[in-house]
């Protein structure tokens, strides 16, 4: 899978655009392709790429089924614009808006239950690796939000390991790096689930990459694609990476 994260960027007209150009570019992809949009962009895009091979995801949903939370966004709403995805655990998420593991393993839930595919981001900050952790931390956050979930359930989780000191820096994990954190990862999902499930597991690297890099970091044997933020915002950039997979 190749899947964009757009952040908080484009206007609506703007990611009509966007969308309208990978409409036309993406024929048959090797690979699944998703495009995670702001909210306000979901029922436009969602209804513009329907019958396309680009699929649609939001970038969060809320903790909680309605009612009076102002300003959220459910996951029963999200699914109902067509979107197909929710990318759920992003570290800026975690970091500027405190979702903790716990409000986390609620929205996967939610998700889950409103036929969303989450695509669950995971990842250590700078100190974290500095200080050898880097496994430890990302253990721990697959057992605070998703090890819950059934062998059923799991089979609609789509992870991302996103180093966070990669996202948006410029500096990207090495594909060993990327390898071996994909390869960890992995080992814990066949533990918890066993090799069949562990195998099927999308792993997607998030964290820089880019139309030059995308093809060594996807070259890895447990790097099953990527979650690009800044270079899924042109479609020629996000296109080559798509092929690169
Ligand atoms: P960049 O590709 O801009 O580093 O962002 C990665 C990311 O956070 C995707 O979710």
């Amino acid at each position: 899978m190749v899947a964009g994260n757009w952040k908080m960027n484009k206007t609506l007209q703007e990611g009509v655009a966007l969308a309208t150009e990978l409409k036309q570019s993406v024929k048959n992809p090797k690979c699944a392709v998703v495009i995670g949009t702001p909210f306000i962009h979901l029922a436009t895009v969602a209804e513009l790429l329907k019958g396309t091979p680009v699929k649609v995801a939001a970038e969060n949903c809320a903790d909680k089924v309605s009612g009076a939370y102002t300003g959220e966004v459910s996951a029963a709403m999200v699914a109902s614009t067509g979107a197909e995805y929710c990318i759920l655990g992003h570290s800026e998420r975690r970091a500027y808006y405190h979702e903790t593991p716990e409000i986390l393993r609620e929205k996967v839930l939610l998700a889950l239950e409103n036929n969303l595919k989450p695509i669950f981001c995971i990842g250590e900050v700078k100190e974290e690796r500095e200080a050898g952790k880097q496994n430890e931390v990302v253990k721990a956050q697959l057992e605070g939000s998703v090890f819950n979930l059934s062998a059923e359930q799991w089979a609609n989780i789509t992870l991302a390991y996103e180093p966070v000191w990669a996202i948006g820096t410029g500096l990207t994990a090495t594909p060993e790096q990327a390898q071996e954190m994909h390869a960890y990862i992995r080992s814990l999902i066949a533990e918890k689930y066993g090799n069949e499930v562990a195998d099927n597991t999308t792993i997607l690297y998030g964290g820089s990459c880019n139309a030059k890099n995308a093809a060594e970091l996807f070259a890895n044997p447990d790097v099953d694609g990527g979650l690009i933020g800044g270079a899924s915002l042109k479609a020629p950039d996000f296109l080559t990476i798509i092929e690169a997979r």
